[in-house]
């Protein structure tokens, strides 16, 4: 059977960009940016993981439709989300004479896709470029929307800028050489969208989890296209995070400190997504926000899907602090995204201490790392 290809546009007026998704895609890639981009010379940055599985059909597809190819690649990890990592990138375009009319491509995660829409808003004060996501993560959400930067050794992604692509497109075949724990800390921000803005697939996931979970490319699809279409309806209204736009850091303010607390090195960013919704959950319910029943429900849909719902065991204080880093702190205040119910969510500031400390201990493993 062939699964149609889906097509969105992400409204930006002249920045607008359309996104590509469909099962065994990759290989048009090369036709598909001919008619996007007008430069002939492209820098493909990928990772010491993804260039072995995917660099050679990416070559294939941009070099069979006239486009000069030059390879950058970098280590793997959220560690090397960072100045020397991005250095590597500037090097090699400069070393190889990249001019302002080249373009970037990622070809990777979420890491390689910020890192690299980074050095393109940098280089030469700013060059075209395309995100090829290959995790589920970067294909639902890191790879749409122009959020591109590294990491701070005092929070995450504290460097960047906002840069969009010319062109975003996704094949669900690479996501068969996915590990599961990667595939599952994806699935986290497909459930964040569920509950900050759409119950219809929050009911989705709750009746078709197991099938998702199997990875069946028309319902992976499907899937893609609903979250990518709300993504692009979000940034379409509030490029820049001065409103809407920040329900889309559901979970994201614990889950930031998540990572920050254990050195971006032993929680996958979805993870820390996942455990952080839950904690977001039980706030608003005991704000009287969320019906509590609800926020069960979320709670029960991340332990059904095998993502983590409690956070690591750290001081209380500890979280408090992380947070006070996190990129949504405004005005000294930390802003949290919370749900109302299934499918809408408000952003809070000035909440009562004793609930905030109330729902971190209640939702923490009990025992030290
Ligand atoms: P990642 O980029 O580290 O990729 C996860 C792992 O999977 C890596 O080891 C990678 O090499 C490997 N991999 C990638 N594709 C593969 C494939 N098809 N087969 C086998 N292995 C593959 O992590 P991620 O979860 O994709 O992205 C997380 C990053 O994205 C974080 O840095 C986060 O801050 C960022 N992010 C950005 C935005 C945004 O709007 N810009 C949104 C969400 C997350
Ligand atoms: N991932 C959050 C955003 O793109 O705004």
């Amino acid at each position: 059977m062939t699964i149609p290809l889906h097509s969105l546009t992400v409204e930006l007026g002249p920045r607008s960009y359309d996104i590509l998704i469909g099962s065994g895609i990759l290989a048009g890639l090369g036709s598909a940016l001919q008619s996007r981009f007008r430069g002939r010379r492209i820098a493909v940055v990928s990772n010491e993981t993804v260039a072995p599985l995917y660099l050679a059909q990416t070559r294939d597809a941009l070099e069979g439709a006239g486009f000069r190819v030059t390879e950058i690649i970098l280590p793997d990890g959220e560690s090397h989300k960072n100045w020397i990592t991005l250095q590597r990138i500037f090097d090699g375009l400069i070393e190889n004479r990249f001019e302002r009319g080249d373009a970037l491509l990622a070809l990777g995660g979420g890491v390689i896709g910020d890192m690299t829409g980074f050095a393109a808003a940098c280089h030469q004060r700013g060059v075209p470029f395309v995100q090829v996501p290959t995790t589920l993560l970067a294909q639902v959400d890191a790879s749409v929307g122009g959020k591109t930067g590294i990491n701070h050794p005092l929070g995450k992604n504290l460097i960047g800028a906002f840069h969009q692509p010319c062109l975003v497109l996704m094949d669900v075949e690479t996501l068969h050489t996915l590990p599961k724990r990667e595939r599952l800390a994806g699935l986290a921000e497909v459930i964040k969208y569920g509950v900050i803005w759409d119950r219809e697939l929050f009911t989705l996931l709750e009746t078709r989890l197991e099938a998702i979970l199997t990875g069946e490319a028309t319902l992976m699809v499907e899937l893609l296209t609903r979250c990518c279409a709300i993504k692009a309806e979000i940034v379409a209204q509030d490029e820049r995070e001065h409103g809407t736009r920040a329900l889309l850091n559901f979970g994201h303010t614990f889950g930031h400190a998540i990572e920050s607390l254990t050195g971006y090195d032993r929680w996958l960013h979805g993870e820390a997504v996942a455990a952080g919704m839950v904690v977001a959950g039980d706030l608003a319910a005991r704000l009287g926000l969320c019906p509590p029943e609800e926020a069960e429900q979320v709670r029960a849909l991340i332990e059904r899907a095998g993502l983590p719902t409690r956070l690591p065991a750290y001081p209380v204080e500890a979280y408090l602090e992380a947070m006070t880093h996190d990129k949504k702190v405004s005005a000294g205040k930390i802003r949290f995204v919370l749900p109302e119910r299934l499918g809408r969510a408000v952003v809070r500031s000035d909440l009562p201490d004793t609930e905030l400390q109330a729902a971190l201990r209640a939702n923490m493993e009990p025992s030290p790392p």
